[in-house]
């Protein structure tokens, strides 16, 4: 079976380029759109992640500031940041990169950040809003595989989609988009029995538990779109997704490669945020 290749980076820069224009034409009205970066120690993947959340801010003309804490940052030094980047007129968007050191309090962080600038739509605020089917942001990677899959032209209705992986970053939220755009969801995690069995039925596939090159050929039906939200770095250096891209792209329909699929996405929605929360809070200020 030949595939189609999902490519994140085509239509991230497709969606950077779009972005751009909306951008200048607010620059036009004098406003700018802000984004906080705030990362705590020194985890060297997050460092890559940040660098790149700057780069794409500065590819479409948003302003990125990056706050870098150390290690020892006491919990009630980041509350502090928070409360003043939530007061900052100039930021639109927070982000605190995750994971964060052990011994701050994540989820009492993240519930920190207004809801309102929440643009990894990781506050209860906005993962309630998810789950009733109006979301104000849409979680970043979640929302870009939906982008992914619509700009191929596959019809998710009534589809079988099983996601594998039960994060609050992707899994779950991931599951609320499928479900909203009425797939059928099926979510597996790794106490369920007979994992191979359950993707099997996937019309639609989304694998999304860190395990390199984990889901092979026989854990897929002929003809599924594959989506594969791992980063992985092999022993030999090489980044690899959870899928094993060479077995399973000869059964697939589609399949995002990794590194070039979800991954860019991620980065595109998160603009996207920005300049949606940019235009709340002008609106805002004007009424
Ligand atoms: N760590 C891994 N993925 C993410 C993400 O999407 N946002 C943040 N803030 N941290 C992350």
């Amino acid at each position: 079976m030949t595939y189609k290749l999902l490519d994140g980076k085509d239509l991230s820069k497709r969606m950077k380029q779009a972005m751009k224009l909306e951008v200048q034409s607010l620059a036009e009205a004098g406003i700018v759109p802000g984004l906080a970066v705030v990362i705590v120690g020194n985890d060297p993947a997050s460092r890559i992640y940040v660098n790149n959340k700057k780069k794409d801010c500065e590819e479409v003309g948003i302003r990125s500031f990056e706050y870098a804490l150390p290690e020892e940052t006491s919990e009630v030094q980041l509350l502090g940041l928070i409360d003043a980047l939530n007061q900052d007129p100039a930021i639109d968007g927070i982000l605190v990169q995750l994971p964060i050191p052990k011994h701050l309090d994540e989820a009492k962080v993240i519930r920190r950040i207004s809801h309102e600038k929440d643009v990894d739509a990781f506050h209860p605020y906005n993962t309630g809003e998810l789950m009733i089917g109006r979301p104000v942001f849409a979680p970043c990677t979640p929302a870009g595989v939906m982008e992914l899959i619509k700009d191929a032209g596959i019809d998710v209705t009534g589809k079988n989609c099983v996601v594998v992986g039960r994060s609050n970053i992707v899994g779950k939220p991931m599951s609320m988009l499928m479900l909203h755009a009425n797939a059928t969801v099926t979510v597996c995690h790794s106490k369920t029995k007979d994992l191979k069995s359950a993707c099997r039925q996937a019309d639609i596939l989304i694998v999304a538990i860190g395990k390199a090159d984990f889901i092979t050929a026989d854990y897929v039906k002929e003809g599924a779109v594959v989506i594969d939200v791992g980063m992985n770095r092999r022993d030999d250096g090489k980044l690899t997704g959870d899928v094993d891209f060479e077995s399973v792209s000869k059964k697939a329909s589609a399949i995002t490669p990794v590194p070039g699929g979800v991954g860019p996405m991620t980065r595109a929605i998160l603009l996207k945020n920005t300049i949606k929360a940019c235009n709340m809070h002008k609106k805002n200020m004007l009424s």
